[in-house]
């Protein structure tokens, strides 16, 4: 006999017992419910047996317990902390075995029923989600446990309820054998972390049902048969539906797609309860090779969303479910991956009813075994395929009526084996209407789409041109990408080389780049908190901070980015004919919800503006538009057009005038700045002067421009290294950012060699280059004047054996005093070469603060390309050629150091650079580094910047 026996379930790899068969997840119109959520009674030991289960037992006296809200995860709540890693476990792998150390919440609630619980029929008590293993009493009553954590579970209790003083207890520990297949990259966080709910069954009610609704895109019709274990009727009243449960029915409808989320609201009746349906028509097939809706291949403009919020982690409200769709809706997102787990049940409907393409889940991945060559992974060892199958029923069966799932995943990273068949099977059979994906899959033996992760640019399109090989069956599928262009700090580059890939071959349907946003944990000292700050063993540092928004739901530059990619207009025109060529990229939608604007701007100024007709052209289809003729007395200067589509009326994702897409189209050239070197060099008192600019006599150092103090102006080639420049240390291909530290290039050194004095110009001679290494570049500075603006020209020639790109090279000098910067060049936002796409040529102002991205983790950000001309802290800038702005108020050795945001410490000199080039971005942090033709060849190079210090009047 065991001393342990009481909490064998922990370590056993069955799914639990107790339980009711999963169903389908939905909100009577009439049987009452419950909320159990909010305050519980709380208290945590270390191991799984410490107490016993008196707790349970009515009239335990908890009042000495802590509290917690529920849904919530205890870790977040002062009881304990959040654990990271990515792909190891945090436990030694010997399954099913789990750590004595096994922190375990017992919760307590109590309640009573309201007064008009009905007494007849039964009751079902609902956990949504609990992370990782749950034990349950009602009133005493041990009702069983259960593992899987994100998937619902219910449990039948008509039977135990009383009126009043019902005491609920649940246990829930943080480990157990379901932990093994819940090795996602997350943080580890144990809770009740969804919804705790008491349903009412009447009697006669509805237990499950299926709702097939397809739609014959050939006739315009669509197919209505309900499913139910009840039988009943169905209605949908603006279809004129009226038939019984099983009955087909075949109506003209307007089909569902994403892009026209098309929902009909219905009815299925049983006897005793009425349950509300939003019936979307549409047909999922693989046909010709590709996925096909409603007749029509797809293209997956996607993400992957984990649910997050920093404070409260995986337990998230409406609100922010709902912000999610919204934010990926109005940035042209039309596809989720639910990676790696079913989400909350309310975010489908979400989707179902906003509108987008849904690749759910299922909670399940392995990737840990990996470290031990896959062996014993649960997968492919028999004992677990109950669980495998049981997690595969409980997703299928809880979502399977949301017309936005369209396809199935098995999971994520869990290598291959016979229970990952078996569920496949399993799904297949239960729901043939819909195809199966899982990436582990490279044969696609049990799936139905061809899915990679963060395959190359050369690769993909090899695979959209057919030339991959691979299984016969996989040769017919198309390929999706479930993960792509991985989003961690600065990046991720290359999304628009991916999507031309994807918008010029058929067979790539698109894909979902990895991940929607920082997992960051809010933090009163170090702002977000990342792997590693809470003193994890074992942990993955900020790998959890891989988003497209901040933790804040703020959208960082790579979701501007993606919005712009994958607009869903095309508009463009090189400028030679007086043209614009609009092109609808839709795959379903004309562009009847869509109004057209231009203007016309003069060094980004408008000019004039007005409204373009548009035909509603059909998806697929384009026309070249006339614009109207340039204003007549617009200013002289650069011109260009920017064509704008924005959206005709209110949808319920965006207002009116919500800008989809848009496009600039060159008018009249930019004129660059002219110098005439007029003015000489005159020496005196430790000083040369020329024209306004001040120059120390013996280094031939910038002082001053007029009345602005200048400092530190030299060469610069060093960006504190991002996340992607790093590159992730399983990488082969070699990564930048490693190099350049081990050629020293961000501790240059600036040898002065000489000052020279000519006739119409200062000349300064240096080399620069890092202690042990011969590599370097020769630095020439030449000034000349006109009297009232200072030329600076800026050759710079490598030396020695260069084998690598340069992360930056421009020049970088201290202002002392920087509030507000205006430039005409790119913007709003950053923008690095493989990142640029969304980056508008026009007039923008902001401050040194408003320049920063707030990187998770502090690295090169900022930078605003094409800038024609800037000014700051009372200094004037113009470039030839347009040049790269970047200001902070710290030093790139400051924010290279920064761990936090919170380390940046704001100093008293503003620091400007002033790029002519820097190196791409790319996605090495899990992906491809940068394609060559983002890299930044050391290579001779010459650049001029025009200074001026005008008066401020
Ligand atoms: C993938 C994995 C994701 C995530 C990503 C890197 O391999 O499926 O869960 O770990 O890499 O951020």
């Amino acid at each position: 006999m065991s001393f342990r026996t009481s909490t064998q379930y922990v370590e056993d790899v069955s799914p639990g017992s107790g339980a009711l068969p999963p169903r389908a997840w939905y909100a009577s119109c009439d049987a009452m419910s419950l909320s159990l959520n909010g305050g519980w009674r709380f208290r945590l030991s270390d191991t799984a047996d410490a107490e016993d289960d008196s707790f349970a037992t009515p009239g335990y006296d908890a009042g000495g317990w802590a509290e917690v809200s529920v849904p919530g995860h205890w870790v977040l709540q002062g009881h304990g902390s959040p654990v990271y890693t990515n792909h190891l476990y945090p436990f030694p792998v010997d399954p099913p075995r789990v750590p004595t150390e096994n922190p375990t919440g017992d919760h307590l609630r109590l309640f009573d029923l309201p007064g008009d619980w009905p007494a007849d029929g039964g009751t079902v008590l609902r956990f949504d989600g609990v992370e990782s293993c749950a034990r349950v009493w009602l009133n005493g009553t041990d009702l069983g446990e259960f593992k899987g954590s994100r998937l619902p579970h219910e449990f039948a209790v008509g039977h135990l309820l009383r009126p009043g003083g019902n005491v609920l207890a649940v246990r829930v520990h943080q480990w157990s054998a379901g932990s093994y297949l819940e090795d996602q990259d997350q943080w580890w966080l144990p809770g009740i972390f969804r919804d705790v709910t008491l349903l009412h069954r009447p009697a006669g009610g509805v237990l499950d049902f299926f709702v097939h609704a397809s739609y014959d895109h050939t006739a315009g019709a669509g197919t209505l048969r309900v499913d139910s274990d009840v039988a009943g009727r169905v209605t949908v009243p603006d279809l004129g539906i009226d038939v019984a449960t099983g009955e087909p029915v075949t109506v003209p409808v307007e089909p569902w797609s994403a892009e026209t989320p098309r929902l009909y609201d219905g009815v299925l009746a049983t006897e005793g309860e009425r349950v509300p349906l939003r019936v979307g028509f549409r047909t999922v097939e693989l046909s010709d090779g590709l996925i096909k809706v409603n007749g029509r291949p797809v293209l997956f403009k996607g993400v992957n969303r984990h649910e997050w919020h920093p404070e409260r982690g995986r337990a998230l409200d409406l609100a922010t479910m709902r912000e999610d769709v919204l934010l990926m809706k109005r940035h042209n997102i039309n596809a989720v991956r639910t990676s790696h787990y079913p989400p909350h049940p309310a975010f489908l409907g979400l989707c179902d009813e906003l509108g987008l393409w849904v690749i759910d889940e299922c909670d399940l991945e392995t990737h840990g075994f990996t470290e031990q060559g896959w062996r014993d992974n649960p997968v492919d060892d028999d004992r677990w395929t109950p669980a495998l199958l049981d997690r595969a029923a409980r997703m299928v069966e809880r979502d399977k009526n949301h017309p936005s799932v369209v396809i199935w995943s098995l999971g994520n990273e869990a290598g291959t084996g016979r229970g990952l068949t078996a569920m496949a099977g399993w799904i297949h059979g239960r729901d043939p209407s819909r195809p199966l994906h899982y990436e582990g899959d490279p044969g696609c033996r049990d799936t139905d789409v061809y899915s990679r992760m963060y395959a190359g640019h050369a690769e993909v399109e090899r695979i959209g041109r057919r030339l991959d090989g691979g299984t016969h069956k996989r040769r017919q599928l198309p390929l999706i990408l479930c993960e792509y262009g991985h989003a961690m700090g600065n990046g991720p580059g290359g999304l628009a080389d991916y999507q031309r890939l994807f918008e010029t071959h058929e067979r790539l349907q698109g894909g979902f780049v990895w991940e929607w946003i920082d997992h960051g944990i809010a933090h009163p000292e170090l702002g977000y908190a990342y792997g590693g700050d809470f003193g994890e063993e074992l942990h993955d540092g900020n790998f959890v901070c891989d988003g497209l928004l901040f933790p804040d739901r703020r959208p960082s530059p790579g979701l501007t980015e993606y919005k712009k990619v994958i607009e869903p207009v095309g508009i463009s025109g090189d400028g030679t004919d007086g043209t614009v060529r609009v092109t609808n990229k839709h795959d379903f939608a004309d562009l009847s919800a869509l109004a057209f604007t231009w203007s016309y701007e003069v060094e980004g100024e408008a000019a004039d503006s007005g409204t373009l007709a548009v035909p509603a052209l059909a998806p697929g289809a384009s026309a070249d538009l006339e614009l109207p003729e340039p204003p007549p007395g617009a200013p002289a200067g650069e011109a260009l057009w920017t064509v704008r589509a924005v959206l005709a009326g209110d949808t319920p994702w965006a207002p009116k005038g919500h800008v989809v897409a848009w496009g600039q189209i060159p008018a009249a050239e930019r004129r660059t700045p002219h110098v005439t070197a007029t003015a000489r060099p005159v020496a005196g008192d430790g000083v040369i002067t020329l024209g306004p600019g001040v120059f120390d006599a013996r280094t031939g150092a910038l002082r001053a421009v007029g009345d602005v103090a200048v400092s530190g102006l030299r060469l610069d080639v060093w960006r504190a290294t991002t996340d992607n420049d790093d590159g992730a240390d399983w990488q082969s291909d070699l990564r930048h950012g490693p190099l350049w530290r081990k050629l020293g290039l961000h501790r240059m050194r600036h040898r002065l060699d000489a000052v020279e004095m000519g006739e119409d110009a200062l000349t300064v001679r240096t080399r620069v280059a890092a202690a042990a290494r011969e590599t370097g570049l020769s630095a020439v500075y030449r000034w000349t004047s006109d009297g009232d603006r200072l030329r600076l020209t800026v050759g710079t020639v490598p030396e020695g054996d260069w084998t690598v790109p340069l992360p930056r090279l421009g020049i970088r000098f201290g202002l002392p005093a920087v509030d507000g910067v205006e430039w005409y060049g790119g913007g709003p936002g950053e923008a690095y070469p493989d990142t640029r796409t969304a980056s508008v040529v026009g007039r923008w102002r902001s401050t040194v603060e408003g320049l920063q991205t707030p990187y998770v983790r502090p690295q090169e950000n900022g930078a605003r390309i094409d800038v024609r001309w800037a000014e700051l802290g009372g200094l004037r800038v113009e470039g030839e050629p347009a040049f790269w702005l970047t200001a902070r108020r710290w030093t790139t050795e400051q924010l290279d150091a920064a761990a936090h945001r919170t380390d940046l410490v704001p100093g008293d000199t503003v620091w400007v650079n002033l790029d002519h080039g820097q190196h791409g971005i790319g996605s090495q942090s899990c992906g491809p580094a940068p394609l060559p033709r983002y890299h930044l060849r050391a290579e001779p190079a010459e650049f001029s910047f025009v200074f001026s210090a005008p008066a401020t009047p």
